[in-house]
């Protein structure tokens, strides 16, 4: 979602900007732009659509020359994405040239008041309000400027600004959007994400709310919103820049689907030692465990789809009641958090707005917070009590696989550790059930080489209008992920059902012909989602069965039959989800979709 970068040094920034851009793509936008500070003060080329698009227009209308800049790549919320709602913006006839991520939420009055002191708006962008207040409170001094705008604003931002009569400084800020500041040598960086920068530094400032970069070329300056100077630690990056390209495959989601075996290697075998489970970066003692009242779940997309996985598995396992919510949703219903309780967020990126509100929501009413965040450093790992990372690396594909995996492999460890704390689990059931986790790799490994056959599902599948899926339990939790998958990246309507739940509505939906994948992984209710398989083919479904390898009472109610390895039902999440993925993959690919960046989507959701 909207992607910032910016350079100053010695080199030509142009090129610096559009590779930062194109490191950024995977967040998702519809318009890109650069300015540039040359000769003839800050020149802007911006565009609707690709940063290809950017490129094509730089290469028509001449080369923005010079060594200070800055770029934007754009996903839409104020005003539709064209060229001129495109950033960077101009503020104050030209004085100021802006980029901006997030939503100003105060921006129409704030545009009135403007208004009325002369400012002329040519875009419909919230962010242009950003540049004009920061014209009418910049006399010379950019630092008081930034905290007068700070302080005047409501909503969400990184933001980045050129000024004219300052040729020799790039000065930014943020509050609740992700800002890095790339450290170089007698040459800085600005960007949203890291891998914008990785190609020129490893050592960065990862600036928190409410705070503000000046750079010059030979130095960087942090300040807090009152401009009293910051100090900050370096954070260095220790993973490696090809870990966030493609890597011989045709997109990163295939790429990433792949590595899962890894993921789940790398995430789980740090926190099992001799068959136990060691979350050394869990904080909570026994008996704070045996004390917990309700466990909050809060999550958004995919993530809260682990929760639903997660909370069927603590129940289970741990008996502490837990509560499963979509983030946004938990932030405005006041929710009832006591003391005792603990909140469990979980994010990829640690930066999803809703997810980041939650966390701050169940702090604020005394709850311990515990994050499950693959983006090291990022802001809800920063303000989370206990981070627990997922090892998966940079996930660049819009929709997430390896990521998800992880985090289903870190809701198991917290479950089986909560149920020791309470004496629920012995230490064989304990040893039975690492072992298995240890498995789950080499069996991911063997899901994925029913590629071809998953490929040939989709050929049959692939002009379907609308997909269903149907589960119970752990199974209903891994539909919701399939479906939304298929959707997303197909662009195929698609929902997902408890299995019951379908003849309540729903069903009516099923002519014949609909293609309805039944998951149906989970020995104790089997044969209940047996029945509600009956139920769909005989309105004339085409049934899609995902079973375990030993069942085979669904196959004769079953058009295709999917076998995936058979081992705890708890752990099933893990497995189930693999075809489904690579499902989902060959769907879009064979829509001609683009499969890495589905339409109107972005990968990190910094606004509510
Ligand atoms: C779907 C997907 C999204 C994310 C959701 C939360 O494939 O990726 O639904 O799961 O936007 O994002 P994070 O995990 O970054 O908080």
């Amino acid at each position: 979602m909207c992607g910032i970068v910016g350079y100053i040094g010695d080199n030509s920034a142009s090129p610096i900007l559009i590779d930062g851009l194109k490191k950024l793509e995977y967040r998702g936008y519809d318009s890109a732009g650069i300015a540039v500070y040359g000769d003839d003060g800050v020149k802007i080329c911006k565009t609707k659509g690709r940063i290809a698009d950017l490129e094509g227009k730089l290469e028509n209308e001449g080369k923005l020359e010079g060594c200070v800049g800055i770029g934007h790549t754009r996903w839409a919320t104020h005003g539709a994405p064209d060229d001129i709602n495109a950033h960077p913006h101009k503020g104050g006839n030209g004085r100021i040239t802006l980029v901006h991520n997030g939503i100003i939420e105060n921006y129409i009055e704030l545009k009135i008041m403007l208004e009325q002191k002369g400012y002329v708006f040519v875009s419909q962008t919230d962010t242009e309000v950003l540049a004009h207040l920061f014209d009418f409170f910049y006399d010379g001094d950019s630092l008081k400027a930034m905290s007068k705008v700070m302080k005047m604003v409501r909503g969400s931002y990184a933001t980045a600004v050129l000024i004219e009569d300052k040729p020799d400084e790039i000065i930014a800020a943020r509050k609740d959007s992700p800002l890095i500041v790339g450290i170089g040598d007698n040459e800085n960086f600005l960007a949203s994400d890291i891998p914008a920068v990785l190609k020129y530094t490893r050592d960065c400032y990862l600036l928190d709310d409410n705070q503000i970069a000046l750079l010059k070329k030979d130095s960087i300056k942090l300040y807090d919103i009152d401009l009293n100077e910051v100090h900050k630690d370096v954070y260095h990056v220790t993973w490696d820049v090809e870990a966030a390209e493609k890597g011989g495959y045709d997109h990163f989601m295939k790429k990433e689907i792949a590595e899962q075996p890894k993921t789940v290697r790398d995430t789980l075998s740090p926190r099992i030692k001799d068959g136990k489970v060691v979350i050394d970066e869990l904080s909570l003692t026994d008996e704070q465990i045996k004390n917990i009242g309700t466990v909050h779940i809060v999550a958004c997309g995919s993530a809260w789809h682990v929760g639903m996985a997660a909370r069927y598995v603590i129940e289970k396992l741990a008996k502490t009641p837990c509560e499963v919510d979509l983030a946004s949703e938990f932030r405005y219903r006041n929710p009832i958090v006591r003391p005792n309780d603990i909140c469990i967020v979980i994010s990829q990126s640690g930066e999803t707005a809703d997810t980041l509100a939650a966390l701050r929501e169940a702090k604020s009413k005394g709850a311990r917070t515990i994050s499950i965040v693959n983006v090291v450093a990022s802001t809800i790992a920063r303000e989370s009590d206990d981070v627990i990372y997922t090892m998966a690396g940079p996930e660049i594909a819009v929709a997430t696989t390896k990521a998800f995996s992880a985090q289903l492999n870190v809701a198991y460890l917290l479950a089986i550790r909560f149920a020791k704390a309470k004496g629920l689990i012995g230490e064989n059931y304990e040893k039975t059930l690492c072992e298995e986790m240890l498995e789950l790799p080499e069996l991911i490994e063997k899901l994925l080489e029913m590629d071809d056959d998953l490929k040939a599902l989709a050929k049959k599948y692939v002009n379907s209008e609308h997909v269903f899926f149907i589960g119970r339990g752990l199974d209903y939790a891994i539909s919701l992920e399939g479906s939304l998958k298929l959707k997303e990246i197909s662009y195929i309507h698609s929902e997902a059902y408890a299995a019951g739940e379908l003849k309540h509505g729903t069903i009516s939906l099923i002519e014949p012909g609909t293609p309805v994948f039944a998951v149906a992984t989970q020995s104790d209710l089997l044969e209940k989602t047996l029945g509600n398989i009956k139920e769909v083919k005989a309105r004339g479904a085409k049934v899609i069965a995902l079973v375990g390898e030993k069942h085979s009472s669904v196959d004769e109610f079953a058009d295709d039959v999917i076998r995936v390895p058979e081992i705890s039902n708890i752990l099933m999440p893990s497995l189930t989800v693999i075809p489904l993925q690579i499902f989902a993959y060959y769907m879009a690919l064979g829509r001609g979709c683009d499969v890495d960046k589905p339409r109107n989507l972005a990968k990190s959701v910094t606004v509510e």
